[in-house]
C-alpha cells in the first residue's frame, strides 16, 4: 500500500465515507419504497372493486331506462295485443274470478239431483280395509282442523258422532267439493269457526270416497260406505260458492 495514504486519519475518512454511501442509496431506496407503496389486495378489496363495477353497470342501466313518454306511448300497442290474445281456458275451480261470467254461470248451474246418491243401501255391506287405509292417509288433512280423532278442536267441530258424518252421504261429498260456511250444529252444540270448511276439491273421487268411508267408521262412528261413482256424480257442484247450512239435506 502506497505508505502516504497508511495514514490513520484518511482510514478514518474513508471509513465514513463508504457508511455515508452506505446509508445515502439505503435512504434512496427507502424513499422509492415509500413512493411506490400500495394497499394490498387483500380478498375484500377484490370483492369491493367488483362491486363497485357492478353498480356503475346498473347505474348506466338505469339511465338507459325509457323515459315516461316512450312508456306511454307504448301503452295503446301492448293493451290491443293483450285484448286480442284469447284468454286461457278455465280448467281448475281456482280459477275462476269471483264475479265474472263463468263464475255466475256455474253458481246458476242447476241443483244437483242428491236423492238418487242418498238411497240406503239394502244391506249392511262389510267396508273394504284397503278402501279404510286410503282414507287413514287422507284423513291427516282433515285432523288439521277436526283432530286426531275426529274430537273436534278450536278450528274444526267434531266428526266423531257428528249426525252430519252418519247422515246423508251426498252432503259430505257436497262439503269436499265446495266447502262449508258455519253456523251449523253439530251434537247440539252450534258452532260457527272464524275460518269456513275450505272446499278441498282436488282430492280424486277415490280419495274422497276413502276418505269420507273411514270417517263414517272411525271413531265410534258406523256407517255405509262412499262408493267414487257417488262422488263423480256430484263434481259439477265443484266450483259453486261454499255451502251453508241451509243448503245441507237435514241428517
Ligand atoms: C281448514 C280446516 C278444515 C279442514 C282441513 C277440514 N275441515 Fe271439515 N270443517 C271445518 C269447519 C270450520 C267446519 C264447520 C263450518 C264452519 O264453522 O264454517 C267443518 C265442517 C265439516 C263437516 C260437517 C260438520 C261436522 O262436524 O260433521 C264435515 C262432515 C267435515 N267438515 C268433514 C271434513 C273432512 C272429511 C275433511 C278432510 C277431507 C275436512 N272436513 C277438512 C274445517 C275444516
Amino acid at each position: 500500500m502506497d505508505p502516504t495514504r497508511d495514514n490513520p486519519l484518511i482510514r478514518f475518512a474513508t471509513f465514513w465515507w463508504g457508511i455515508g454511501t452506505f446509508l445515502i442509496f439505503a435512504l434512496l431506496l427507502a424513499v422509492i419504497a415509500f413512493f411506490s407503496r400500495k394497499p394490498p389486495e387483500t380478498l375484500e378489496n377484490v370483492v369491493a372493486k367488483v362491486r363497485y363495477e357492478t353498480k356503475a353497470k346498473v347505474e348506466q342501466a338505469q339511465a338507459a331506462n325509457l323515459s315516461k313518454e316512450a312508456i306511454d306511448s307504448a301503452i295503446p300497442a301492448v293493451a290491443e295485443k293483450l285484448v286480442a290474445s284469447k284468454p286461457a281456458a278455465v280448467e281448475k275451480p281456482e280459477q275462476v274470478v269471483p264475479g265474472t261470467p263463468t263464475a255466475a254461470k256455474i253458481a246458476a248451474a242447476p241443483a244437483v239431483d242428491t236423492a238418487a246418491i242418498d238411497v240406503a243401501p239394502t244391506a249392511d255391506l262389510p267396508i273394504d280395509p284397503a278402501v279404510m287405509e286410503i282414507g287413514k292417509a287422507q284423513f291427516l288433512v282433515c285432523a288439521a282442523c277436526h283432530g286426531q280423532n275426529g274430537e273436534g278442536g278450536p278450528i274444526g267441530p267434531p266428526l266423531a258422532g257428528s249426525e252430519w258424518v252418519a247422515g246423508p252421504i251426498s252432503n259430505l261429498i257436497r262439503i269436499q267439493l265446495r266447502g262449508l260456511h258455519g253456523p251449523i250444529t253439530v251434537k247440539g252444540i252450534e258452532y260457527n269457526f272464524p275460518v269456513p270448511m275450505i272446499a278441498l276439491a282436488s282430492q280424486t273421487d277415490e280419495q274422497i270416497a276413502a276418505v269420507l268411508t273411514y270417517v263414517r267408521n272411525s271413531f265410534g262412528n258406523k256407517a255405509s260406505a262412499v262408493k267414487p261413482a257417488q262422488v263423480a256424480a256430484l263434481r259439477s257442484e265443484v266450483g259453486k260458492p261454499p255451502l251453508t247450512v241451509a243448503d245441507l239435506t237435514k241428517p
